[in-house]
């Protein structure tokens, strides 16, 4: 079992990976964790595939377990859900003593981790992420939060999981769209930081070459956030660079009012972009862009909008929580597996688009 140890000022916290975690993960939790009840938080794809059978697990040991599980997608990550969850918790009787576990992808493990974070004001919880996105970064840095109707992720807070529990097998059963979309966050860990994990993503040619090396991939990715996350956990700095193709990824998902571009199609679009723009403009080294190009490609997501209204995305762009006055950070990669922040002015956005 791979073990990635994430050390905080305040908080220390392991995160495990093995193939077939979840099927020994009830023995392990009773036996490192001192809580009375439990509660699992999932959707309810997840619970049908993996929960129940976990939740079964949990009390055929005796432990008294509670299972919570909302609508699957974007749509639960919402005041009104989290709200419903404070009641659910309360209905059992949930207090600093018992444990919540959340199942699921990222929307289930921020909206869990928002609602562990403020009830109570804070009760403990551990992440067990179930698509590759929420495996090889949402469950990992103590990002939690909910939507708005006026954009994504507006309320939240920063708060730790007790621990988090990667099965990469649960991977097996994940639609492709979601396999790509996870894709897109690997590729960015590859080119802000890790050469070698981008050269095995482009030797590997296709996801389903990549499936023996998963363990690996999921390993590489968490710890190059682990690294970046302790040394600036708020995002003052380092953590930005972790942004790398999501200014113009949110822009663009939020610009098609999040129906055309799901979110690692935006970033897949946004890191080809900033990267064929800065290499244009001589911050990159050439041919990058079309290295980026293919990788993404090869992991079937687009690099490219046709038509794209330029000037309509940079509006989009300004209005984004990260955007501070007239300046923005962008992050730039200077060649695969080295990357920077740049502060520039709006009216410079548009040469980086
Ligand atoms: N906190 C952070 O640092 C951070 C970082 C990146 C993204 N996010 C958030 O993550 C969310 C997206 O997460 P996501 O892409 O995991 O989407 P998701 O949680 O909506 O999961 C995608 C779909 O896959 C299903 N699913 C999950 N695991 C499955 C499995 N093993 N087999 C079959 N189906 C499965 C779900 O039911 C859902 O329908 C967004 O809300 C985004 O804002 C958070």
């Amino acid at each position: 079992m791979e073990q990635i140890t994430v050390k905080l000022p305040h908080k220390e916290y392991n995160i495990y990976i093995k193939k077939g975690l979840l099927n020994i993960l009830p023995e392990t939790i009773k036996e490192n964790f001192n809580f009375s009840k439990l509660v699992i938080i999932t959707d309810d794809n997840v619970k049908s595939l993996y929960g129940d059978k976990l939740v079964k697990s949990f009390v055929d040991i005796g432990i008294n377990t509670f299972c919570i599980s909302v609508l699957p997608g974007e749509v639960s990550k919402s005041i009104s859900v989290a709200e419903k969850i404070y009641k659910d918790l309360l209905k059992y009787k949930i207090n600093k003593g018992d444990l919540v576990i959340a199942l699921g992808g990222g929307v289930v493990g921020d909206l869990t981790g928002f609602v562990c974070a403020t009830f109570l004001r804070g009760i403990p919880f551990i992440q067990i992420p179930t698509t590759i996105l929420s495996q090889v970064d949402s469950s990992v840095g103590g990002k939690t939060a909910v939507n708005l109707e006026e954009g994504k992720n507006l309320v939240g807070a920063f708060y730790h999981p007790e621990a988090v529990f990667i099965d990469p097998d649960v991977l097996e059963t994940l639609e492709e769209k979601y396999i790509s979309d996870g894709m897109a966050e690997v590729i960015k860990y590859g080119c802000i930081s890790d050469n070698k994990l981008f050269e095995i993503l482009y030797e590997a040619g296709d996801y389903n070459n990549l499936r023996n090396r998963i363990n690996e991939i999921i390993y590489r990715c968490i710890d190059i956030k682990r690294e970046i996350v302790e040394q600036d956990e708020k995002e003052s700095g380092i953590r930005m660079l972790l942004n790398f193709g999501h200014t113009i990824g949110h822009a663009i998902e939020k610009y098609y009012n999040y129906n055309k571009y799901t979110h690692g199609q935006a970033v897949a679009i946004g890191m080809y972009y900033i990267t064929e723009s800065s290499e244009r403009l001589g911050k990159t080294k050439k041919n990058t862009s079309q290295k980026v190009k293919e990788v993404i490609q090869m992991y079937k997501l687009p690099c490219k909008i046709e038509k794209i209204n330029k000037d309509k995305i940079i509006d989009t762009i300004k209005l984004d929580k990260k955007t501070r006055g007239n300046k923005i950070n962008i992050i730039l990669i200077k060649e695969i597996g080295e990357s920077l922040i740049e502060t520039i002015d709006m009216l410079d956005l548009k040469k980086y688009i």
